[in-house]
């Protein structure tokens, strides 16, 4: 039976396909699966440079209404991981992916899905928050727009910009460049923009990174708020973020391979984030967290 929201669906209404099932699948139970119905899945992904290997072996099943954190030491492929997962790898010349990613059963990678269509339903916040050099209206406006609304889109940017936790310091100066706000309403900015195409997840690249404590907090409020509509996946440095806000971590390493020195990334573990910060499986993990290495 079919039970996907069509409005969730990567293509048009209509045209439906059963989802394989490969003898693989069926025989490699994981810990992972004990996350039913997932928004997205992973089955063993792997993404290349120009034929070199970023990360590989990815299997990764994320659940709906939650917060997935990705951790691990840098160059492990953890942006490389995200961009896969709504195909912003697509716009790097010599990226490619390998392996299944699916988004609501349907492979994301599949000849006839729209990848636009892809990061729409699969929103994305970066590391440094970058608004058009427009006015915060037209920041929020420009997706909808982009799709096609023309109509309501008053209350889709006010709706937007409050569930962002927003509205309230800018509704007086909606005609103002995004560009003269803080660097953490120009965050919140950012995500009023994915959100204003009511994408059913939100990818974030060390959201907080270039914030300041306080500007960091309103942004990890705001992702426990935002869990209540949408399944976030966040990529962070900061072990204690993943702590606070995250239901569940992924923790990567990277293996240096001794003759050529070329680094590929690696899932080690991913579970619950209260087991991976008590009692990791893995003592890569567990020294990772501990701050013995990494
Ligand atoms: N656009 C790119 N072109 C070529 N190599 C890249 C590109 N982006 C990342 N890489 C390589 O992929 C590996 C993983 O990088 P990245 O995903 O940025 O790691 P992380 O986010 O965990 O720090 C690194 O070796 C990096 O040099
Ligand atoms: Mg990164």
């Amino acid at each position: 039976m079919d039970h996907r929201a069509t409005t969730n669906a990567l293509r048009p209404q209509g045209v439906t396909r059963q989802p394989e099932v490969t003898h693989q699948e069926a025989a490699s139970p994981r810990p992972s699966r004990e996350v039913a119905d997932p928004v997205l899945r992973l089955d063993d992904v792997a993404v290349s440079y120009g034929g070199l290997t970023a990360i590989q072996g990815v299997n990764l099943e994320v659940p709906r209404h939650e917060i997935t954190a990705l951790i691990g030491p840098s160059g492990c492929g953890k942006s490389t991981l995200l961009r896969s997962m709504n195909r912003m790898n697509d716009l790097i010349a010599g990226a490619k992916v390998t392996g299944r990613l699916r988004y609501n059963g349907e492979d994301v990678y599949a000849s006839d899905v729209d990848p636009v269509e892809v990061r729409r339903r699969i929103g994305m916040v970066f590391q440094k928050p970058n608004p058009f050099p427009k006015s915060i209206y037209d920041n929020v406006a420009f997706g909808p727009k982009l799709s096609g609304v023309n109509r309501g889109l008053d209350d889709i940017v006010e709706r937007s910009l409050v569930r962002a936790a927003l509205w309230d310091e800018v509704k007086g100066k909606l005609k103002q460049s995004g560009l003269t706000l803080s660097g953490g309403q120009q965050q919140r900015l950012c995500i009023a923009r994915a959100l204003a195409v009511d994408p059913q997840v939100i990818l974030m690249d060390e959201p907080c990174s270039a914030l300041d404590p306080v500007a960091t907090m309103a942004i990890e409020d705001l992702m426990a708020d935002m869990r209540q509509d949408l399944s976030i996946v966040v990529v962070t440095h900061n072990m204690q973020q993943a702590a606070r806000v995250s239901q569940r971590t992924a923790f990567f390493t990277v293996n240096v391979d001794e003759a050529t020195g070329h680094r590929t990334g690696e899932l080690v573990e991913y579970d619950r984030t209260a087991t991976i910060f008590t009692k990791a499986s893995d003592s890569r993990t567990e020294g990772y967290i501990t701050g013995r290495f990494g």
